[in-house]
């Protein structure tokens, strides 16, 4: 049995997430962080990690950027792995994280739905074989409560894309600061916001007279959250390191 905190347990995804491991036999939640400290489940919750010692064998984090620094030197302090969710993270907090996995182990994904990366595959093997005739350009569309933009899942298919690429890419963020055509090295990366939209997201290789277009689309928060849960079994007892979902689908 997985025992599990569950960093930001209040919110959206930690309540899912609360939901989908009660009736899961594998892992169970031994407890809950949260700033706003109320308790909406059947386990604890703390507003601060310092204030829980108490049984673990891995953290989810599904909150705020602003809650990372202390949340990792809380995992490193107790040497427990930690399954990162949140989005919006700056650069620097990208290389806490990488400092972090040396000690434990880190699992990273923008996405944590296996559909998401299956799609990041596919627009990875279209870039390969389109690259240099084909303009590609992503899109992605959210619920109106998001506050960060664009979406982490577009900027991980942009690098996934960036990666295959042979010349330079520049990241083009919407198009209304300059009139001038595109370039054959720019990605365009466009955010819709609106409604209670899940999250959808859509490359598109435009070349001459065809259109090829991948699309993913959740229809719930379900899908993040049976991928977070997956993870965090994958991760638990794992040796220090940064995981991703590619480790993940490789076990499978
Ligand atoms: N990687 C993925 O697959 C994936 C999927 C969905 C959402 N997300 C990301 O997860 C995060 C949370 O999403 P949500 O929809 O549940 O948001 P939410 O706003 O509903 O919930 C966030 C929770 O975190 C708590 N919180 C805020 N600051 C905190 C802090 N400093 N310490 C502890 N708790 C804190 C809030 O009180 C709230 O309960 C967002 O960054 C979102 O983009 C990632």
């Amino acid at each position: 049995m997985v025992k599990i905190i569950m960093n930001g347990c209040n919110g959206k995804m930690g309540q899912v997430i609360s939901r989908l491991a009660s009736s899961d036999d594998e892992c169970a939640i031994a407890a809950g962080f949260d700033i706003t400290g109320e308790v909406k489940n059947d386990y604890p919750v703390f507003r601060s990690p310092s204030e829980y010692s108490g049984e673990a064998d891995v953290v989810i984090d599904f909150s705020h950027p602003d809650s990372l620094e202390g949340l990792l030197s809380y995992c490193r302090q107790r040497k427990l792995p930690a399954v990162i969710a949140t989005t919006g993270l700056s650069n620097m907090q990208k290389n806490m994280l990488e400092a972090a996995s040396e000690e434990i182990p880190i699992f990273f994904s923008a996405n944590m739905s296996l559909g998401i990366n299956l799609l990041i595959d596919l627009a990875k093997k279209a870039t390969r074989l389109l690259d240099g005739s084909f303009d590609i350009e992503i899109v992605e569309m959210h619920h109106n409560q998001k506050i960060d933009a664009p979406s982490g899942t577009a900027l991980a298919i942009a690098d996934a894309i960036r990666d295959e690429r042979s010349g330079g890419t520049e990241y083009i963020y919407d198009r209304h600061t300059a009139r001038k055509k595109r370039k054959k090295e720019e990605i365009g990366i466009h955010s819709v916001r609106g409604g209670t939209i899940v999250g959808e997201h859509s490359v598109i290789f435009a070349g001459t007279d065809e259109v090829i277009k991948l699309e993913h689309s959740a229809a719930s928060k379900e899908v993040f959250a049976v991928g977070a849960l997956r993870a965090a079994k994958f991760i638990a007892g794992k040796k220090p390191g940064f995981y991703s979902m590619n480790d993940l689908i490789e076990s499978l």
